[in-house]
């Protein structure tokens, strides 16, 4: 990934070589529908190689179908920025927006343009950075194969030494040595600090840090073996971090806190509440998510040996109203009618704005969100279980206190946001408990006992939300719970599964079955209480609210579907025949139920590691159709119906 140049190979012009692993197919794009026997002719250099295309043509797909490299990331959309050229000989035409937002403002001035979104030009001269990006596929911790091209690049230069016939200042002679292969790139006022605190020994070689299409550090010697970047999940409960080598595209250190937010309620809505009270509370709550952060930070420099400055770029993910917090703005009208976030783009600003621990120029990049309830963390989901490009339909949900749902049809995206309340965390069951040691996670029950897998090994503490989903999904095989979620009384238990009688409780609220312990010492036994099915009826009765809305609106049947994806922390330890037993999800066969884990976080690595990963990332939004779930008509109904249990299968 990283390159090592100056005059030790030479002077760059002379040896920088264009990168052919970025000449991918073209995107044929006209701009402008135009006679094709019109014909212009321009000049690309460094190739210094004459071309001729018919007029219209854009100057990336112009250098493209006569073989020049041009670097493309997005193929031409204007999103990656990786494209520019310098224009000359002929008047340069007027930056657009994606110009302006890729490009700086002295690259506008100097003349730099998005090759992807101009026509070519009669008699113009494009000159085009030869590129300093390579592409690589590789093994990565976690995520599989992928395709190693971050957006970081270190470039090693030997500028000459300064004399008294060459008084030019060290800036200058460095960028003599970058022009040809970075392109125009300012350097920021931290890489400008580094260099002055180089001093005299710059001419000895140093290292240039490019990221976000600026030079956000300067290194003595040559360090192009060694770099390094952040990805994080905000979660509303949990903050991960990963520190990645972008040489490697290994995982370097890990580590998680609980969000400091958590003091200011459970889950967005009292999150959101908070921040109704005025802006000093938003200020809090921001700097409580940053300080989780900046612990998150600390731990991985301090297991894996990485200096703050070598960390050159972080990215992250989270749902709306996290991302909102992260960045310091006020989410509040997330919570009312009609829901409107402040922004859904990517966000990026830089490490030093954050106030986080790494280098202060390093650019921070906040995924893009799909709506105010389909955030950043799910557009990570969307990106690392490749949904749009999977084969079939596939029905993708991030069980969680708010359950995002998205359903691939073809390449078209449905998603929408259900909230399930915090039962499948464990909470506001009556002796649940977070999944931790001591909770109970499986619970198998046979004609006449239960048994228990206890987290941990031991005494069983309290119940976990995979546990309940197992607990329900077996009393209702056993005929001890009714498909109408009902907890049949001791006399009805007693007929349908006599084995079982022994653990009913029978009380005024609904009774009690009896997991662990004697029904004759209730105080010490662990028991599941009918309001706690309950609980879980609403949570799962929501999701499925939530998929069946998303089946009726892209015209597709349960049956129709190929595959189910479950995301998230708790997706991962749900047992997919539970899941089925209890409706959570339709009925598609065990072995088409697949748990990817933290898919939102491995997102955020993605896009940290792939530039192209992050482009995906941009575009994925558009392809969503959101479906709020509030402005269905008949939503009531759907619920009502989707909190029933399915009879179980003989
Ligand atoms: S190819 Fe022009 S911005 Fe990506």
């Amino acid at each position: 990934m990283f390159r090592a140049l100056g005059r030790a190979l030479g002077p760059v012009r002379r040896s920088g070589r264009a990168n052919i692993g970025r000449a991918t197919p073209p995107f044929r794009r006209r701009i402008t529908p135009i006679a094709i026997d019109v014909c212009v002719r321009s000049r690309f250099l460094p190739e210094d190689r004459e071309i001729e295309t018919p007029a219209g043509t854009t100057v990336l797909d112009a250098a493209h179908e006569h073989d020049v490299p041009v670097e493309t990331v997005c193929s031409g959309k204007g999103t990656c920025g990786t494209c520019r050229v310098l224009i000359r000989g002929v008047d340069v035409p007027p930056p657009n927006a994606h110009d302006r937002r890729r490009l700086s403002d002295q690259q506008l001035v100097h003349g730099w343009r998005l090759a992807c979104q101009h026509p070519v030009a009669e008699g113009a001269v494009y000159t085009h950075p030869v590129g300093v990006r390579t592409v690589r596929v590789v093994e990565s911790s976690g995520l599989g194969r992928i395709r190693l091209d971050p957006d970081v690049q270190k470039i090693y230069v030997k500028p000459a030494a300064p004399s008294l016939h060459d008084q030019s200042a060290d800036w200058s002679r460095i960028q003599d040595e970058l022009a040809a292969v970075a392109g125009d790139l300012d350097p920021t006022l931290e890489a400008l600090a580094r260099l002055a605190a180089i001093g005299e020994q710059v001419s000895e070689g140093v290292t240039i840090v490019i990221a976000g299409n600026r030079i956000v550090s300067v290194e003595p010697g040559d360090t192009t073996a060694r770099g390094f970047g952040m990805a994080f999940d905000v979660g509303t409960t949990t903050v991960v971090g990963a520190l990645m080598n972008l040489t490697t595209g290994e995982e370097a250190a890990v580590a998680s806190g609980l969000n400091g937010q958590h003091l200011y309620g459970g889950d967005v809505i009292s999150r959101m509440s908070v921040t109704m009270r005025g802006p000093a509370w938003v200020r809090r709550l921001t700097e409580a998510v940053r300080d989780t952060i900046r612990e998150i930070i600390a731990a991985c420099l301090e297991k894996s040996g990485v200096a703050p400055h070598e960390v050159y770029e972080l990215t992250f993910v989270g749902n709306t109203v996290m991302e909102h917090l992260l960045i310091g703005a006020d989410p509040s009208r997330i919570s009312y009618s009609p829901f409107v976030p402040t922004t859904v783009d990517p966000v990026t600003c830089t490490a030093a704005e954050l106030g986080l621990n790494v280098l202060p120029s390093a650019p921070v990049w906040v995924a893009p969100n799909a709506a105010s309830y389909v955030g950043g963390d799910i557009v990570g989901m969307m990106l690392s279980a490749n949904l749009g490009r999977r084969r079939g339909n596939v029905l993708a949900i991030d069980v969680g206190t708010n359950g995002e749902i998205v359903l691939q049809k073809g390449a078209q995206l449905y998603a929408t946001a259900a909230p399930a309340g915090p039962a499948f965390e464990g909470a506001e069951i009556s002796q649940g408990m977070r999944a931790a040691p001591g909770a109970v996670e499986r619970v198998r029950v046979l004609a006449d006992d239960v048994e228990l897998d206890v987290i941990g090994g031991g005494e069983p503490m309290g119940i976990c939300g995979s546990g309940l989903v197992d607990a329900v999904a077996e009393l209702l095989r056993a005929g001890a719970v009714a498909p109408s979620g009902r907890l049949l009384s001791l006399d009805e238990v007693q007929t349908a599964a006599p084995g079982l009688a022994h653990r009913i409780i029978p009380d005024e609220t609904g009774g009690a079955f009896v997991l662990s312990g004697s029904a004759d010492a209730p105080e010490t036994a662990l028991k599941l209480h009918a309001q706690d099915i309950r609980q879980l009826q609403l949570a799962k009765g929501s999701i499925r609210c939530g998929v069946n809305v998303l089946l009726t609106h892209a015209n597709l049947r349960a049956e129709d579907l190929d595959e189910v994806i479950l995301a998230g922390a708790f997706g991962s330890y749900i047992d997919p025949a539970g899941a089925i037993a209890i409706g959570l999800v339709p009925d598609v066969g065990v072995e088409a139920i697949r748990a990817v884990g933290n898919a939102a976080g491995h997102g955020a690595r993605m896009c940290l590691l792939s530039l192209t990963s992050r482009v995906r990332a941009v575009d994925l939004p558009a392809r969503v159709v959101y479906v709020e779930l509030s402005a269905v008509p008949d939503f009531q109904d759907e619920f009502a119906l989707a909190m029933g249990f399915p009879a179980p299968s003989c």
